[in-house]
């Protein structure tokens, strides 16, 4: 099998399904977990992450398809595309990000781990990925929390860019704003 990718948790395979090229997401035993514990949080992450894909493809979203999942595996659409950590981010794919992250909240979905390595582009597009710490959620605080790790990742330039675009297209973006000024606020007052 081929590694496509490995991330902090799990390692991802280019399999074939009926034909067609896929991928299959293992999340991996970690050795400093107690077992029992490891195993059931693999497996809650997996089940999180089918829930997930589930109600972004049922939205619009744009995340890779989900396809199937058991225990600590899940199969999902392949998807084309580099890291956008590791790519030139145009004011193009900036707003679209942006208004993907909308999408997603408005769909009732905080994405967790919001950072540049789980987020694909190509060409003009934007995919997000990696949902195992994804909840459904209407907080607030969970949507403003995905801005600002999301600002950590880019340059303040891309990040007003972003904010922009997720502001037109956030229903009633004010709250989460808001809220997000507040945490940024808080992270100061800490620093000093
Ligand atoms: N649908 C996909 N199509 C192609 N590559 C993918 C897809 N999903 C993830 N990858 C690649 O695998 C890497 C790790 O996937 P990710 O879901 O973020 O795992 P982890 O939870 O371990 O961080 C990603 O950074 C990306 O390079
Ligand atoms: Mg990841």
């Amino acid at each position: 099998m081929k590694t496509i990718g490995r991330g902090a948790e799990a390692t991802l395979y280019l399999t074939t399904l009926k034909g067609k090229r896929v991928v299959t997401k293992k999340r991996l035993q970690k050795k400093y977990r107690h077992p029992l514990l490891d195993a059931r949080l693999r497996k809650s992450r997996t089940r999180r992450e089918e829930r997930v894909l589930q109600r972004l493809n049922e939205k619009g979203v744009s995340a890779p398809r989900f396809i199937d999942a058991k225990g600590t595996q899940i199969v999902f659409s392949l998807e084309k595309g580099v890291a956008a950590k590791n790519a030139r981010l145009s004011n193009a794919i900036l707003g679209e990000i942006g208004k993907q992250l909308a999408l997603m909240h408005d769909a009732g979905v905080a994405h967790g781990d919001f950072t540049t390595s789980n987020i694909l582009v190509e060409g003009g597009k934007a995919k997000i990925i990696d949902f195992g710490l994804s909840s459904f959620t209407q907080s607030v605080e969970d949507f403003a929390t995905d801005l600002v790790l999301f600002e950590k990742t880019v340059a303040p330039q891309e990040f007003a860019v972003f904010l922009k675009a997720y502001a037109k297209r956030k229903k009633n973006p004010r709250a989460v704003l808001a809220r997000f000024r507040e945490i940024k606020q808080r992270g100061r007052y800490v620093e000093r």
